[in-house]
């Protein structure tokens, strides 16, 4: 769907930024400010910035920044039309109507696009299954104790044997070549046009919003590659998203159980634990932590009892604590997988489990004990030692304490001894940061001095586009030209024009026209947050935006100067140039 600049503008202002916003993010408001804890990164202390003048969000951190309809993109990785969608119906605007045609599905972009041709061969593989060639895959499916209702919930399905059956079926609705490759369900090469997933059980991967966004195909029986899985794509970005999650993320428990596989999380929500989710046959990353973060406080990790499972274990606990959940892991031995310790112990033995699952940090001090001989003193010493090392990385000493306590009880460790260890390991290592050589080089000083360039840009426009009045003395002294690159220039031409015209600059508008591209939106966004200290006086004001505006033109002269060999250009820019130095600018 196509909407008219108009339209947008107008669900952009009817959104109040901070209300939006609010609902996904704890703000606190400072000075003229709201604050929270970035969604887009992981972080213990808010950057993340909202601001209500400019109706602009913008996160010091991690450089993430736009408007509100970016915003409601980003974070339900909606598309534009998606996002323009909901925030329409939340603010009462009606969109041009019209349900969309098959023709202009094919015309929208390239995610739209995508979603739709996966939702189509997820609605292909389900019928394949419950019809007569999906026999086998049924009767595999239903061998391994999934139930009707369960393979509905999840949408399962089946690829056929014969290798173009899905390319025939969605050439037929009309899809291209070139979008079907794109979608990694269909290769095409010299020799023709294959599907990538025949004779296998089909398990659409969806996103948090119920969509569609690629396939994992089990063989049925032994093979190999036992699952395979759907490519990256636009669409499909393995560490941004959670098998399960779409269901999970409704759950009433407050936690939720991480587990390895597909048929992990099936057959937990299938006995009732309606939290599980799985990484897409990745490793875990910062990027699923954060993902977790936005429903819950607590994860219990239920990966395999295997040394692979473990080592995957040890792995994704810190990234999970980076992101500042609090961690569990959960045992399931004799049993190799959640799937596997429920079919032959049950749901009520799994949720034993769940209460029993050990604090993280004691499962990694029991994982560091399984590396020491503990009957030969040497070895044990060396694994006291490691442990009080693990220890002395809390900074919170009542936190330490308590940690020092358990381990101290759960491995036989004299407590006293352990403490007197610990401390001794917090002193040294204060003192090695501490000792931490500062290193100075050339190549950095004209890195800073580029910086200090693009800082003063930033400044400028910020400036501009907050104090009006600031242009009275620029008129005629600060033009376009005087700014570089893709992102300074324009939104310069853009300001100074409007100042021209005497009307109100609205940095949310302005950054609708860089909505494309997610680096060059964020480049913008820092712009309008380059914010001078804002207990500063006029006076100091006026000092800055005056000192700035001259440094940047100089720098420009400068270089004409330079350059330039026609004697009366020549006499006009060191006229021009003389001017800039008697310049005061003064604000209202
Ligand atoms: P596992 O090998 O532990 O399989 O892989 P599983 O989940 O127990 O599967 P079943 O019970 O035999 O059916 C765990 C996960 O790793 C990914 C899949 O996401 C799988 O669910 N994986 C595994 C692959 O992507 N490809 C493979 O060949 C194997
Ligand atoms: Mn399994």
């Amino acid at each position: 769907m196509y909407y008219p600049e108009e339209i947008v503008e107008e669900v952009r202002s009817r959104n109040d930024i901070v209300a939006v916003i609010s609902q996904y993010v704890k703000l606190m408001k400072r000075g003229g400010n709201y604050f929270g804890l970035c969604p887009f990164h992981g972080e213990k202390t808010a950057s993340f910035s909202v601001s209500p003048s400019k109706q602009m969000y913008y996160c010091f951190g991690c450089g993430a920044g736009g408007n509100v309809i970016t915003f409601v993109m980003e974070y339900e990785n909606y598309t534009f039309p998606e996002a323009l969608k909901v925030l329409a119906d939340r603010a009462g605007i009606a969109l041009p109507q019209g349900e969309e045609t098959e023709e202009q599905k094919r015309q929208a972009d390239l995610r739209s696009q995508l979603l739709e041709v996966n939702k189509e061969a997820a609605r292909y593989y389900y019928y394949q299954l419950r019809g007569q060639g999906g026999e086998r895959g049924y009767r595999y499916l239903a061998g391994r104790g999934l139930t009707p209702e369960t393979m509905k919930k999840f949408g399962l399905g089946y690829s056929p044997m014969a290798n173009q059956a899905l390319y025939r079926y969605l050439k037929n609705k009309g899809w291209k070549d070139e979008l079907l490759r794109e979608s990694g369900l269909v290769k095409i090469d010299e020799r023709g046009a294959r599907d990538r997933f025949w004779n296998r059980v089909m398990f659409p991967i969806m996103d948090g919003n119920n969509r569609v966004i690629g396939f994992g195909g089990r063989v049925m029986g032994e093979g190999e590659p036992k699952y395979l899985n759907s490519p990256e794509t636009r669409l499909f970005d393995k560490s941004r998203n959670l098998y399960g999650l779409n269901l999970a993320r409704r759950s009433r428990r407050p936690y939720l159980l991480l587990c390895e596989g597909y048929m992990d999380v099936i057959a937990l929500h299938q006995a009732g634990f309606d939290c599980a989710v799985a990484s897409l046959g990745t490793a875990f990353t910062p990027g699923h932590a954060l993902l977790i973060k936005r429903y819950v406080s607590e994860v219990i990790i239920t990966y395999d009892s295997d040394g692979a499972g473990q080592k995957a274990a040890l792995r994704a606990i810190p990234i999970l604590k980076g992101a500042g959940l609090s961690v569990k892991v959960l045992n399931m031995k004799p049993y190799k997988d959640p799937d596997e310790f429920i079919v032959h112990l049950g749901a009520e033995a799994y949720e034993e489990r769940i209460g029993q699952a050990v604090n993280a940090f004691l499962f990694e001090i029991d994982a560091l004990r399984g590396q020491y001989d503990l009957s030969d003193p040497e070895s044990k010493t060396r694994f006291h030692r490691a442990a009080a090392a693990r220890l002395s990385e809390f900074d919170d000493e009542l936190e330490r304490n308590n940690y020092l306590e358990a381990v101290a009880a759960r491995h036989q460790i004299p407590r006293e001894a352990l403490r007197e260890m610990v401390n001794r390991y917090g002193g040294r290592r204060v003192t090695a940061e501490a000792e931490a050589p500062e290193q100075e080089g050339r190549p950095r000083k004209k890195k800073e001095k580029d910086e200090g360039f693009q800082e003063d840009q930033r400044l400028l426009l910020n400036f501009l586009a907050t104090e009006p009045s600031a242009y009275r003395g620029l008129k005629g002294v600060l033009r376009p030209e005087d700014f570089t690159g893709p992102v300074y220039r324009p939104v310069a031409e853009t300001i100074l024009g409007t100042l021209e015209k005497g009307e109100p600059v609205q940095p949310a508008a302005i950054l609708s026209q860089f909505l494309e591209d997610e680096e060059t939106r964020n480049q913008v966004a820092a712009v309008f947050h380059t914010a001078l200290s804002q207990e500063s006086t006029k006076e100091e004001r006026e000092k800055i935006l005056t000192e700035t505006v001259r440094r940047l033109k100089r720098a420009r002269l400068d270089s004409q100067v330079r350059e330039e060999t026609d004697p009366r250009r020549l006499q006009e820019l060191i006229l021009e140039k003389a001017r800039l130095e008697a310049l005061h600018i003064f604000l209202d």
